[in-house]
């Protein structure tokens, strides 16, 4: 794991875009798995601006993202893809086949999930998976106590990632109960990884990700296994790791 630590969630946003837009400068075929949540707000604005002064296309570019709340339409303001769209494929030159986000509201969630696994690797595999992580652990929707063997599935949400997320919805009670997400070994065929983390609640599940035993309870503690992850912080979610260093 290499650990890089921004200032702030600006710098942290700025490094990220470039790591993203490297990617697909050096191979712009690339297939990216992309992340939701509040962490890559700034890093898709980022990708924009660069993309808006003519320094990287995305005519090229593959995308799969990494999960759907189950039961939600794709027009629904709350589901995944209307947020990738919003903050990023409405503004940018990417194919709309080449746009893969898993179908909350498919009849056969099973063969939903097949399908999905089959279309990444008949992509090629991702070149490079983008990650936030829940203040439980979670990558993708794999919340604690995970299979680590498990690829696309439908996963029941932990109470913990229902509060967390209803920040976005009018009540706890409106946020899904279930989404579609990409599995950990799913995540782990990546062939790089990039995990952002931002803010003092995400300090202590940084530090026990990096420090701490690789196990189920912590799902992002397999990235430890990994051989190419580059963990992004701000100075805020690092701020346990200059503890273990003195101690
Ligand atoms: C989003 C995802 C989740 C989030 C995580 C952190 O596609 O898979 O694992 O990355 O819940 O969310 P934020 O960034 O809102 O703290």
């Amino acid at each position: 794991m290499r650990i890089v630590v921004a200032r702030d969630y600006e710098e942290l946003s700025k490094k990220a875009a470039n790591i993203l837009a490297s990617q697909i400068t050096l191979k712009p075929d690339s297939v990216l798995g992309l992340a939701t949540g509040a962490t890559p707000v700034g890093t898709y604005m980022e990708l924009l601006r660069i993309y808006n002064e003519g320094d990287i296309s995305f005519s090229e570019a593959v995308t799969f993202n990494l999960d759907e709340y189950y039961g939600l339409d794709k027009e629904n303001n709350q589901s995944y893809y209307y947020f990738m769209m919003e903050h990023l494929f409405k503004h940018v030159n990417i194919k709309h086949k080449n746009i893969h986000i898993p179908d909350g509201r498919a009849k056969d969630i099973q063969e939903e999930c097949i399908h999905y696994e089959s279309k990444i690797a008949k992509a090629g595999g991702i070149d490079l998976q983008l990650l936030g992580i829940g203040r439980n652990g979670h990558i993708g929707f794999n919340e604690p106590d995970v299979k680590f063997e498990a690829e696309t599935h439908l996963v029941t949400l932990d109470e913990d990632t229902i509060e967390a997320n209803s920040r976005f919805f009018i009540s706890p009670e409106e946020v899904p109960k279930q989404a579609i997400s990409m599995g950990i070994k799913t995540i782990m065929h990546s062939k790089k990884i990039l995990l952002l983390a931002s803010g003092e609640e995400k300090a202590e599940i940084i530090y026990n990700m990096i420090y701490g035993k690789i196990t189920p309870e912590l799902p992002a503690s397999v990235l430890q296994l990994h051989p190419d992850v580059i963990v992004l912080l701000d100075e805020e979610a690092a701020s346990m790791l200059n503890k273990n260093r003195t101690s």
